[in-house]
């Protein structure tokens, strides 16, 4: 049963719920093709909720056992306050770990003012190596500046620095090799993500989805692929390293291997909604109950019924039809 115990929330299938994932923004500065594709309309600013209101949400998740939080968005370093509200984040007893996913085109301005701020380290996204492809991905000429985000995260010790690709068949798998190599020459951790059908159109997802078998494969070409001792703050990701790398390589195949079975986050949308599955449509409203004066005590009830509503396993896959209602930018990857 779902409950709340000395451990923290514990849900209906005995996972242990400690890590929140919170969207700072649905803003962001690129329009990436498998994540905003349809340019979905922004959250009314008087909907978002404010600073204050993300703090007590936060510190409400963290007395009940959230330990660790990451920022996502939209992009995180498009809302102002971001870095002083890292720097409150990190004052709060109970809290062991903060870290961001980002899109990179600002973390070359931040890198350091985040790291003195209590930020652990940091996600990147980039899916190709050319430039121009980069600007067919995104519809921003910001491949540099993402490059430079890159190696700026590195020295300020935002480390490891994981860099996520979205693999899409036809588009960027022929860079798969490529970018396997980069953990050789550069202490990252690359991540290749299984392309998800959420707020796209089913046919552009199924024709563009390599599944992560595949892209395992391709990377398996490359010769030396040893599988790295994972630990339990892992994540989804199965872990491995290239001879000689001084970074990682990492699969994370959401739609064909299910991880749901370790699966211990809640995610809190841009829009102030608490999400217990990214691959469900599902979500409860805090905000506005906040707003009508709920107490601690009863928002709390919410977190933990937000628990309970976790499935065993996400139902999302081709052969239903389905694509998330909701797009990527504003749930918060
Ligand atoms: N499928 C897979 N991954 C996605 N992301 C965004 N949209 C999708 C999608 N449709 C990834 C981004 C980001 C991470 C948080 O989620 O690459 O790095």
């Amino acid at each position: 049963m779902n409950a709340y115990t000395s451990k923290g929330i514990v849900d209906t299938f005995n996972r242990h719920i400690n890590y929140l994932r919170v969207s700072m923004t649905d803003r962001c500065n690129l329009s990436c093709r498998y994540c905003a594709p349809f340019r979905p309309e922004l959250i009314k600013k008087e909907k978002v909720p404010t600073l204050e209101e993300l703090y007590r949400l936060i510190e409400i998740g963290v007395s009940l056992g959230i330990t660790k939080i990451r920022l996502t968005g939209g992009e995180p370093l498009c809302r102002k306050g971001t870095i002083d509200f890292i720097k409150r984040l990190r004052d709060l007893e109970g809290l062991k770990d903060i870290t961001m996913t980002s899109n990179g085109t600002m973390v070359a301005n931040y890198a350091e003012q985040l790291k003195e701020a209590g930020l652990s380290r940091i996600n990147i996204s980039l899916d190709t190596l050319d430039s121009n492809k980069f600007r067919r991905i995104t519809g921003a000429d910001l491949f540099s500046d993402v490059w430079e985000g890159l190696s700026a995260a590195v020295q300020c010790g935002l480390n490891p620095v994981k860099i996520n690709m979205v693999v899409m068949k036809g588009f960027n798998d022929d860079e798969i090799e490529q970018m396997a190599e980069l953990s050789i020459k550069f202490p990252f951790h690359i991540r290749f993500i299984e392309y998800m059908p959420i707020g796209t159109d089913l046919l552009s997802t199924q024709t563009s989805f390599m599944p992560v078998s595949e892209i395992e494969k391709r990377v398996a070409r490359l010769g030396g692929l040893k599988p790295v001792a994972s630990n339990n703050t892992d994540g989804p990701a199965r872990r491995y390293r290239l001879e000689g790398g001084q970074g990682e390589i990492g699969f994370i195949g959401s739609m064909s291997s299910h991880f749901c079975s370790s699966c211990n986050r809640l995610r809190l949308t841009a829009a102030g909604y608490l999400r217990p599955c990214l691959l469900s449509d599902e979500q409860i409203n805090l905000i506005e109950p906040m707003r009508r004066g709920l107490s601690d005590t009863e928002i709390k009830k919410l977190f933990i019924l937000a628990a309970a509503k976790k499935k065993r396993e996400h139902r999302l896959n081709f052969s239903n039809s389905r694509v998330l209602k909701t797009s990527m930018v504003s749930i918060g990857g």
